[in-house]
C-alpha cells in the first residue's frame, strides 16, 4: 500500500512535466496554406492551427499524442464536443480554401483580446499555445482587413485590377469569338452578353447543338470582384475559370489544340499575339488576354455609389427604406463588399428548406458539396453580386423566379427567417435596382 501511495507521488509529477514537454518538443505536423489566401493569413493558420484547432476542427487528423491514452482520451473528447458545439473551423478554412465568416472572424479576435481562449488546462499542457502580443496585434490586423472588405463600398473609378489594355482589349475579341466553340455557335459573349447585365437571361444556359446547362448563367460584370469563381467556387479565379466552358461538352465542347488551330489561321490574331507575347498564341495567353478584358467589366458610378459617396438625393425616399430594411435584416451580413456578394459560400436556405419547397432536386443544387464532397458544404453557393441586379433575371443558381421582389421575399424568409410584407419586399427590391452602373461611361440598360 505504501509503495503505492509512493508512486503515485511519482507518477503525478512526471505526467504532469512531461505531457507538456513532450507537447513543447514534439512537432505536430499543420496543414499547408494556400499561396492565395494571402500572406498574412499564414501566420493565422498556424496560430490557429497551434493553439484553437485540436479543439475546433472537426476531423482534425493530428491530434496530441496523449488523445490516444484511455482517460485522457475521454475528458478531451468531451471537451472537444462541448467546443465544437459552440465553434467550429474548418480543415478548408485553415489551409484558406474556404474563406472565414465574419462571424467567425469576429469571434476569434474577440477570444483573443480577451485572451479567454485556449482555455487554461489546455494552456497549462500546452506551453506554446499561450496567446502573445504578437498573436493579438496579427489577429487584429487580420480582422480589420476583414471587416474593411466586408464594408459596401462604391465601385472605384480607377480600376483597382489595372489591366494592361493591349490585353485587354485582345482579350474582348477573343470573349466575343464564336471559333472558341467546336461548331463556331457559341462565344463567350452569347451566354454573357454585356447589353444583358452580363447574362444570357435564361433560367440555365444553352450550349452548343442547343443543349441545356445545368444552371443559370452568373454574369460577368464585376465578376473580378469575387473571392472565387463558379457559383460552387471550384475555380480559384478568372484565369481558373476560362477554361471551364471552352473544354465543357455542353456549352463549348472544344479544347485548346482546337482553338489555337483556329485561331492560328488568322493572320490579325498572330500579329495581335505577337505584339504582347513573344511565345504567340497559346493557352496560357488566350486565358490571360480574357481574363484581362474580364476586369475592365466593372460597373461604377450606380445611384447607390454616390449615395454611398455621400450625395443623399441619389436615392428617393422609397429607395432609402428599402436599403434601410436590407441593413435591418442583415441582408449585408452575406451580400458584403463592393459586390454586394462574391466573398463567401453561404447555405441557400439556412433558416428554412428551399429545396423542400421547390422540389425535383439536381445535381447542381448541391453547390459548394459537389467540390468539397463534405455534408456541411450541401447547398452552399458562392453568395451571387447583387450588382445590376435588376437586368440579370431570371435569378438563383436555378432561375427560380424572374421576379425581383419575389426573389427578395423568398431571401428573407429563407434566409433571414423573416416573412415579410409585400410592400417591404417591393421597398428592398426598388432599393436594388439603385445598383445598376455604367459600363464604359454609359449607364448599363436594358437593351443598350
Ligand atoms: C482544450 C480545447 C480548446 C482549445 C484548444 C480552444 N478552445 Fe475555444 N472553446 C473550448 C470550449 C470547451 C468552448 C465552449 C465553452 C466555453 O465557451 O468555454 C470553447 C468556445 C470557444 C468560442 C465560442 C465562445 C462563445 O462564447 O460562443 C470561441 C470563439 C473559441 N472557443 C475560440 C477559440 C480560439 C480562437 C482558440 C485558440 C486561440 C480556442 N478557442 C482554443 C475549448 C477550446
Ligand atoms: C453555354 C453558355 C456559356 C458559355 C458559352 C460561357 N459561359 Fe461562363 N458561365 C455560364 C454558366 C452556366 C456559368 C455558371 C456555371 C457554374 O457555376 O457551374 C458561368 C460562369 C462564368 C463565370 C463565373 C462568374 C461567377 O460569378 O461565378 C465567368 C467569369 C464566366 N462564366 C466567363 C466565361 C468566359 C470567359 C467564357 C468563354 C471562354 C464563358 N464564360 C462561356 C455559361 C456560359
Ligand atoms: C445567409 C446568407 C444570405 C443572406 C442573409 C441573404 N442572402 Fe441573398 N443570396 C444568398 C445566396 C447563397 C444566394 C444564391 C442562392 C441560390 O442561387 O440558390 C442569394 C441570392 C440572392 C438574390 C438573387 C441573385 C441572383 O443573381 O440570382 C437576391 C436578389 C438576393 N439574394 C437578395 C437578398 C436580400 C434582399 C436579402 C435580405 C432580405 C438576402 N439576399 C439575404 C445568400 C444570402
Amino acid at each position: 500500500m505504501r509503495a503505492y501511495f509512493k508512486l503515485i507521488f511519482i507518477v503525478i509529477p512526471v505526467c504532469i512535466f512531461t505531457i507538456p514537454l513532450i507537447n513543447l518538443v514534439q512537432p505536430r505536423e499543420h496543414l499547408s496554406v494556400e499561396t492565395s489566401a494571402g500572406k498574412d493569413f499564414v501566420y493565422i493558420s498556424n496560430m490557429l492551427q497551434e493553439k484553437c484547432s485540436d479543439c475546433h476542427t472537426p476531423h482534425k487528423k493530428t491530434l496530441p499524442f496523449y488523445f490516444s491514452l484511455p482517460i485522457a482520451r475521454e475528458i478531451i473528447s468531451r471537451d472537444i464536443a462541448d467546443a465544437q458545439n459552440t465553434f467550429t473551423i474548418s480543415e478548408e478554412q485553415l489551409t484558406g480554401k474556404q474563406a472565414m465568416e465574419p462571424a467567425q472572424i469576429a469571434e476569434i479576435e474577440a477570444e483573443l483580446q480577451a485572451n479567454t481562449m485556449p482555455p487554461l488546462r489546455y494552456k497549462a499542457m500546452h506551453w506554446k499555445s499561450f496567446i502573445t502580443n504578437e498573436d493579438q496585434q496579427k489577429v487584429r490586423d487580420w480582422a480589420n482587413q476583414h471587416k474593411e472588405s466586408f464594408q459596401l463600398k462604391p465601385i472605384p473609378l480607377k480600376n483597382p485590377f489595372e489591366p494592361d489594355p493591349k490585353k485587354a482589349s485582345l482579350g474582348n475579341r477573343l470573349f466575343n469569338d464564336k471559333q472558341l466553340s467546336a461548331d463556331n455557335t457559341i462565344a463567350c459573349a452569347t451566354c454573357h452578353q454585356l447589353d444583358k447585365g452580363g447574362t444570357d437571361q435564361m433560367v440555365t444556359a444553352i450550349g452548343i447543338h442547343k443543349q441545356r446547362g445545368p444552371i443559370n448563367s452568373p454574369t460577368v460584370y464585376n465578376a473580378a470582384f469575387n473571392f472565387r469563381q463558379f457559383w460552387d467556387g471550384r475555380a480559384a479565379n478568372l484565369e481558373e475559370q476560362v477554361s471551364g466552358p471552352v473544354n465543357n461538352p455542353i456549352e463549348m465542347g472544344s479544347n485548346w489544340n482546337e482553338v489555337i488551330a483556329k485561331l492560328q489561321k488568322d493572320p490579325l490574331y498572330v500579329a495581335q499575339f505577337k505584339e504582347i507575347y513573344p511565345n504567340g498564341i497559346n493557352s496560357q495567353n488566350i486565358i490571360e488576354a480574357i481574363a484581362s478584358f474580364e476586369q475592365t467589366l466593372l460597373t461604377p458610378n450606380s445611384r447607390f455609389d454616390h449615395f454611398l459617396e455621400g450625395d443623399k438625393n441619389a436615392l428617393s425616399a422609397d429607395e432609402q427604406k428599402g436599403y434601410e430594411l436590407f441593413q435591418n435584416y442583415n441582408c449585408a451580413s452575406c451580400h458584403a463588399g463592393v459586390n454586394l456578394g462574391g466573398l463567401s459560400f453561404e447555405k441557400m436556405g439556412v433558416k428554412k428548406d428551399y429545396f423542400a419547397m421547390r422540389g425535383h432536386l439536381t445535381k447542381a443544387d448541391n453547390g459548394r458539396y459537389n467540390v468539397t464532397k463534405l455534408p456541411s458544404d450541401l447547398h452552399k453557393f458562392k453568395v451571387p453580386t447583387l450588382r445590376n441586379i435588376e437586368l440579370t433575371a431570371p435569378y438563383f443558381h436555378d432561375g427560380y423566379t424572374n421576379d425581383l421582389s419575389k426573389a427578395v421575399h423568398i431571401m428573407a424568409e429563407y434566409q433571414t427567417g423573416h416573412v415579410i410584407s409585400s410592400k417591404e419586399s417591393q421597398l428592398i427590391a426598388a432599393f436594388l435596382r439603385t445598383l445598376t452602373g455604367e459600363y464604359n461611361g454609359k449607364p448599363l440598360r436594358a437593351g443598350i
